[in-house]
C-alpha cells in the first residue's frame, strides 16, 4: 500500500492515536507537530511507536504547521516523501490557542483572537489550498478537522477556541462544497471531552469537567482519542466516499445530553 496521510498534530492526544491507527491500517505518517520540553518527551514516544508500526514509512516535524513558511518549505518535502501518489488524508488536530474568557480579569486580546482562529481554524484553508496546487490531494482524499460542542456552547476560557472551531466547520463545509466535484470530501469530526494534554489547558476546574460528562454521557464515559482514530480510519475507507461538508459525532452520544 502506497498511500500517506498528513496529520497536523500528530504528536499526542487524539493526532497520535490517529497516528498510530493509520499506520496499524498500513498508511505512511507524515505529521507535524509543536513540542517543547516535557512535551517533547512524550512526542519522541509517539514517533518511535508509530515509526515501529508503518515500518518505517513515518515522518515527523517539530514546527508551527500554521505558518505560511512552513507550509511553503515543508511541501517540496512531503512531495518527495509521497513521490507523486496523493495524500489520503489531511487532519486538522492542532491545539494551540488562548484559552481565557472575553472579559474580567485577563481579557481576550484581538492578537489573541486572531492567533487562534487562524492556528485552530483558517490554516486548514491554506494548507489545503497548498496541497491541491501541488497536486498532492485528489479523488479520494479526505480532509477532516476535529470540532467540539464548543462550537455551539459557551463556556469558562473557551471562547476564543470556541470562535475557531466554528471558523473551521465553516471552512471545511466550503471545502467540501467546492472540492467535492473533484471527489474530495470535507467533514468535521466532534469529539467528546477527552482527557488529554490540551484539556488540562483550558481551565483550573478540568478533572470536574471529566467527572460531569461521565454522569452526563449516555454512555458514561469519556472520549478515548482511540474512539475517535477508529472514526477517523472508518471515515478513510470507500463506503464514505459520499460522506461530505458533514459533522459526524465521535462522542457516545454527548451532545445529545444536556449539561449538568
Ligand atoms: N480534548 C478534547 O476534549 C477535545 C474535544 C474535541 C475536540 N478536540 C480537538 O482535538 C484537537 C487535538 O487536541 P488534543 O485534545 O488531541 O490535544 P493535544 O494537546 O493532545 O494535541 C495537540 C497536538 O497539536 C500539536 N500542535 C500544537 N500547536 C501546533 C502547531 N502550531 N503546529 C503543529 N502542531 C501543533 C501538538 O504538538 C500536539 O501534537 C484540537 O483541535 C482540539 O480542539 C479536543
Amino acid at each position: 500500500m502506497s498511500e500517506w496521510v498528513l496529520l497536523l498534530g500528530g504528536s499526542t492526544g487524539h493526532g497520535a492515536a490517529t497516528a498510530k491507527r493509520l499506520a496499524k491500517d498500513g498508511y505512511g505518517v507524515i505529521a507535524f507537530h509543536f513540542d517543547r520540553g516535557e512535551a517533547k518527551k512524550i512526542a519522541e514516544e509517539t514517533i518511535n511507536e508509530v515509526n515501529e508500526i508503518s515500518g518505517g514509512r513515518c515522518h515527523y516535524f517539530n514546527t508551527n504547521a500554521a505558518s505560511e513558511d512552513a507550509m511553503q518549505s515543508f511541501i517540496p518535502k512531503i512531495k518527495e516523501i509521497t513521490a507523486g501518489s496523493k495524500l489520503k488524508l489531511l487532519l486538522h488536530s492542532i491545539a494551540f490557542g488562548t484559552t481565557t474568557n472575553f472579559f474580567g480579569d485577563k481579557p481576550v486580546t484581538q492578537r489573541q483572537m486572531d492567533m487562534t482562529v487562524h492556528v485552530m481554524g483558517n490554516s486548514l484553508l491554506y494548507w489545503t489550498q497548498n496541497l491541491l496546487n501541488e497536486e498532492l490531494l485528489g479523488d479520494g482524499s479526505r480532509i477532516i478537522g476535529l470540532t467540539s460542542e464548543g462550537n455551539y456552547l459557551a463556556m469558562e476560557g473557551y471562547g476564543p477556541v470556541s470562535v475557531a472551531k466554528v471558523a473551521m466547520e465553516a471552512v471545511i463545509r466550503q471545502i467540501g462544497w467546492e472540492l467535492g466535484q473533484f471527489g474530495i470530501t470535507a467533514n468535521s469530526v466532534q469529539a467528546g471531552v477527552t482527557p488529554t494534554r490540551a484539556l488540562t489547558k483550558i481551565n483550573d476546574r478540568w478533572e470536574d469537567w471529566v467527572e460531569n460528562t461521565k454522569k452526563r454521557n449516555p454512555m458514561r464515559r469519556t472520549t478515548t482519542p482511540e474512539d475517535v482514530a477508529g472514526t477517523i480510519s472508518m471515515l478513510l475507507k470507500s463506503e464514505a466516499n459520499f460522506i461530505n461538508c458533514s459533522i459526524i459525532y465521535c462522542d457516545g452520544g454527548e451532545h445529545r445530553s444536556g449539561t449538568i
